[in-house]
């Protein structure tokens, strides 16, 4: 168990460099099943969520070297097995298994996949793309002798199961036609990475077309995390400071920034650095998140704090309903809310110490930033549910000037 002391205020000013986006490197490190080859990824974040998944490719044989910054990943001799249980259950990811092992096995088992527990989580469209191609299910596993092409429209847009579509698709015989996708640039940068393994993908707005192929190994350098930069442009709000944010994705952060502006942020953007700022007290701001290019449900948790120390706000989730969970926990902190179906109202509120333990890895953010807007030592239990989707978490605030610490216990 890891616990974060923080000696807050701090007043957080420099710049930052934003680490490769999480959710943009896990479906890539479970395609690499599918090639046969040696992938070469660049910026993988070095963070608790990809080590489990570079564990559980291992754990079918893949070679992973990492050298001067590149990832080298040979999946030249796998053979199928059932990854533990502990590890699947760790990370959310672990559900693209099912299109990976399905693509280059053949089978796949449905094991517990884990992630944050915010919300019921259903794979019900996962497993009907897989049905959709041609996959059977027997007895908590699914197999498939032949992924055969075929349509696949979403009832609803899920990133999850897009990937899985994606993972499918890439291997059945002929061509599949998918409708209803989700759109995150996570999705794009994992037909990137396929298109450079051989893959045939057309994508438009609202049609993907892929012919099923065999795939060498492919290249990706991982996208800019906008979570981590949302983290760090909310942080330096939070505690008056003035953060610069180098790789900043801001082309996918329009509805962030639109956020920023309307609760009265100073906002710069020189190249690829964002720097925000404000003067005053920030105004009430309301947010929905929503798929993208909407507001992003992973960043309704950080902006909370950022409406308790100005006006006030409020936050509807149409993504997951019940994400708010964390609002309890944000309590400690003197973060005063009312909750009403998939709607938060938060208060203005003096923010003041506490001792939590993160709730979730959004949620576990915005208790980080709380901490270091209130007055006095606060402490984060279970700080690794953190540090699953932050890079250099600790060492990056301490740069900016933050009195932060970790320790094992
Ligand atoms: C991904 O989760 C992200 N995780 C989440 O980020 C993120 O919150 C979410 O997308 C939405 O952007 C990863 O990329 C590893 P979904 P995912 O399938 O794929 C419903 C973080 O903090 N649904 O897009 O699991 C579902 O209930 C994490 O980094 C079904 O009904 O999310 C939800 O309402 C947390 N049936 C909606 O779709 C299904 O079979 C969107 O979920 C699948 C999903």
């Amino acid at each position: 168990m890891k616990k974060i002391t923080v000696n807050g205020p701090a007043k957080l000013s420099g710049e930052v460099t934003v680490s490769g986006s999480k959710n943009a490197a896990l479906p890539i490190i479970f395609a690499t099943l599918i090639t046969e080859g040696i992938s070469e990824l660049r910026r993988l974040p070095d963070i608790g969520d990809v080590r489990v998944a570079l564990d559980i490719i291992r754990s079918f044989g893949a070679e992973v070297l990492s050298m001067d910054g590149v990832t080298y990943i040979d999946t030249r001799r796998l053979s199928y097995c059932q990854p533990s249980e502990e590890q699947t259950a760790k990370i959310r990811a672990s559900t693209y298994l099912l299109g990976a092992c399905l693509s280059r096995f053949g089978r796949c088992r449905l094991s517990s996949f884990g992630g944050c527990n915010f919300a019921l989580r259903p794979i019900d469209m996962h497993i009907d793309a897989c049905l959709a191609l041609g996959a059977e299910m027997r007895e908590g596993e699914i197999f498939a002798q032949r992924l055969l092409g075929s349509e696949i429209t979403f009832k609803k847009q899920s990133v999850g199961a897009t990937v899985n579509a994606i993972l499918l698709a890439v291997s059945a015989e002929g061509e599949s036609v998918i409708r209803g996708f989700a759109t995150e640039p996570h999705i794009d940068a994992l037909i990137d990475f396929l298109l450079s393994a051989g893959a045939s993908i057309e994508r438009t707005e609202d049609e993907m077309r892929i012919v099923g192929r065999r795939l060498h190994g492919g290249k990706a350098t991982v996208i800019g995390d906008m979570i981590e930069a949302g983290t760090y442009l909310s942080v330096a709000l939070a505690t008056g400071g003035k953060v610069r944010v180098r790789d900043c994705p801001f082309v996918d952060m329009s509805s962030f920034f639109k956020t920023l502006t309307a609760f009265g942020a100073e906002n710069r953007m020189s190249g690829n650095v964002f720097s925000t700022s404000l003067r005053g007290r920030g105004e009430y701001i309301s947010v929905t998140a929503l798929p993208y290019p909407g507001f992003p449900t992973d960043l309704q948790p950080i902006i909370a704090p950022l409406m308790a120390i100005g006006s006030g706000g409020d936050i509807t989730d149409t993504v997951w309903h019940t994400r708010f969970g964390y609002l309890d926990t944000l309590s400690d902190f003197g973060i005063r809310s009312e909750l009403s179906g998939n709607r938060a109202r938060i208060y203005p509120s003096k923010i003041s110490p506490a001792k939590v333990t993160a709730p979730d890895l959004r949620g576990g953010a915005a208790c980080l930033i709380s901490a270091l807007a209130a007055e006095g030592q606060s402490e984060i239990y279970s700080a690794e549910i953190i540090l699953r989707g932050y890079e250099n978490l600790t060492e990056k605030l301490r740069a900016l000037g933050a009195d932060i610490n970790i320790q094992e216990f």
